[in-house]
Formats: structure tokens, C-alpha cells, sequence
């Protein structure tokens, strides 16, 4: 059998504890950090990776994933290139998802809201805390840009390589957060017989509504 025919057959049964109303913290923010400090605690692999989903002006999706840079009570910052094809579809539509896997706990984390640039102070310093081979790819990779090859690239870092020698790598202007100010947040912890609980978080007017949804 081919091992994409065993697709169908895979399955485990999930065996998280329970995720009550009266359990979760009132502010979704919180219990995202409460949930992240427990995720670290498992050691599950890159905690703070999650999948941006965005939509062309034309309603088109595209999903990928990006790095959790920074998370206060507004929402979740991250940093791209601004002329990259998500930067350009958020411009024309500022609405989006993201979502947070956490297999070892069998927890995921949804939340959508709109995204928009942060600071440029901010940036800065995310910028300036950056290993150097990370700044000079910055200003050498035009994100989501076609190129002849793997060679132009590599000439790309090269170029911006000996332009910066000795000197720090300023911030491309062209790079940078952007943060997504979430109206919905849900939490789910895979619990056994398929039986999962799902807590959603909606803004109303300016509290948060906690409800519950049907796995
Ligand atoms: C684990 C992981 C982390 C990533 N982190 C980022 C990130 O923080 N920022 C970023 O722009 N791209 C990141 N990427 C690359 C993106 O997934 C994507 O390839 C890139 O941003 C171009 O996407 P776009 O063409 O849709 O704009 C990461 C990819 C992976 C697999």
C-alpha cells in the first residue's frame, strides 16, 4: 500500500484535560500566555510558529507560516518584508487569521482580526537584535519576488555582504511588524472520543464574550 493510501488509517485519540468556561482567564491575551508557558513547558518544537492565512483583493487565501515576535494585550506581532505577497494582500485587506498547533499538548489556538504595520522604533530594535546574516539576508531577498536562480540570490547576500562590511546593517525600510488585532479568539484542547472543548473569545463592542462551540 502506498504510504499516501495509509493516510486514512492514521488517528490517535486526543487526552487533554479539560477546558472549562468558568476555568479559562477573562481576557483571551492572558490565557494565550497562560497556554504559551505551558506549551514551552512541554518543550513543543518552535511554539512560536504559526500559520498566517491572508486573502488576495480578488478573495483568494494563501496560508504560510510565520514567527511570533512579540504579544501584548492588542494582539500578535510578527516581521516580514512589506513588499512580500502577504504584506501586499494585507494591504488591500487588512483581515486575517492565525493559527497555533501545539501538537504535544493537543492544543490549537485560532485567531482572526485585522493586521496593520507597527512602529518603526519597534522594528528598529527588533531589527538590531537580529543575527547579521539574518539583517543582510533582509536587504538581499525581495520576499515573494521571482528569481533566475539560487545563484542571484547568493550574489544578492554577497553584494550587501561587502556594502555593510564593517559597518551596522540598518533596517530596510521596506521591512518590518505588523501585528494582527484579533476580534474572535478560540481555544481547543483535543479531548478523548472526539469530544474536544472549544472556548471562543468574541470582542463585543469592547469586552470580550466567552462562548462555547461543538467540536
Ligand atoms: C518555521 C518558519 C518560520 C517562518 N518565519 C517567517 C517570519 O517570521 N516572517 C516571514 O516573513 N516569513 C517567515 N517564514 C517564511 C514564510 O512561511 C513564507 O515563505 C514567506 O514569508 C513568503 O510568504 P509570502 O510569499 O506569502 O509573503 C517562515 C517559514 C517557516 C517554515
Amino acid at each position: 500500500m502506498s504510504i499516501l493510501k495509509r493516510v486514512e488509517s492514521l488517528r490517535r485519540d486526543y487526552s487533554g484535560e479539560a477546558l472549562n468556561e468558568s476555568g479559562v482567564n477573562p481576557d483571551p491575551m492572558k490565557q494565550f500566555e497562560i497556554w504559551f508557558e505551558e506549551a514551552v513547558k512541554a518543550e513543543v518544537p518552535d511554539p512560536h510558529a504559526m500559520v498566517l492565512a491572508t486573502v488576495s483583493a480578488g478573495g483568494d487565501p494563501s496560508a504560510r507560516v510565520v514567527l511570533l515576535r512579540g504579544v501584548d494585550s492588542g494582539g500578535f506581532t510578527f516581521y516580514t518584508n512589506y513588499g512580500s505577497r502577504k504584506a501586499s494582500e494585507l494591504s488591500a485587506n487588512s483581515k486575517a487569521a492565525v493559527v497555533f498547533y501545539w501538537q504535544e499538548l493537543d492544543r490549537q489556538i485560532r485567531a482572526e482580526g485585522t493586521v496593520a504595520k507597527t512602529d518603526g522604533d519597534g522594528s528598529d530594535r527588533y531589527f538590531a537584535s537580529r543575527p547579521r546574516p539574518s539583517q543582510v539576508a533582509a536587504w538581499a531577498s525581495q520576499q515573494s519576488g521571482l528569481l533566475g536562480g539560487r545563484k542571484e540570490l547568493e550574489e544578492r547576500f554577497a553584494e550587501f555582504q561587502s556594502r555593510f562590511k564593517d559597518l551596522p546593517v540598518p533596517r530596510p525600510e521596506n521591512w518590518g511588524g505588523l501585528k494582527l488585532y484579533p476580534r474572535s479568539i478560540e481555544f481547543w484542547q483535543g479531548r478523548p472520543n472526539r469530544l474536544h472543548d472549544r472556548i471562543l473569545y468574541v470582542r463585543e463592542q469592547d469586552r470580550w464574550v466567552i462562548k462555547r462551540l461543538a467540536p
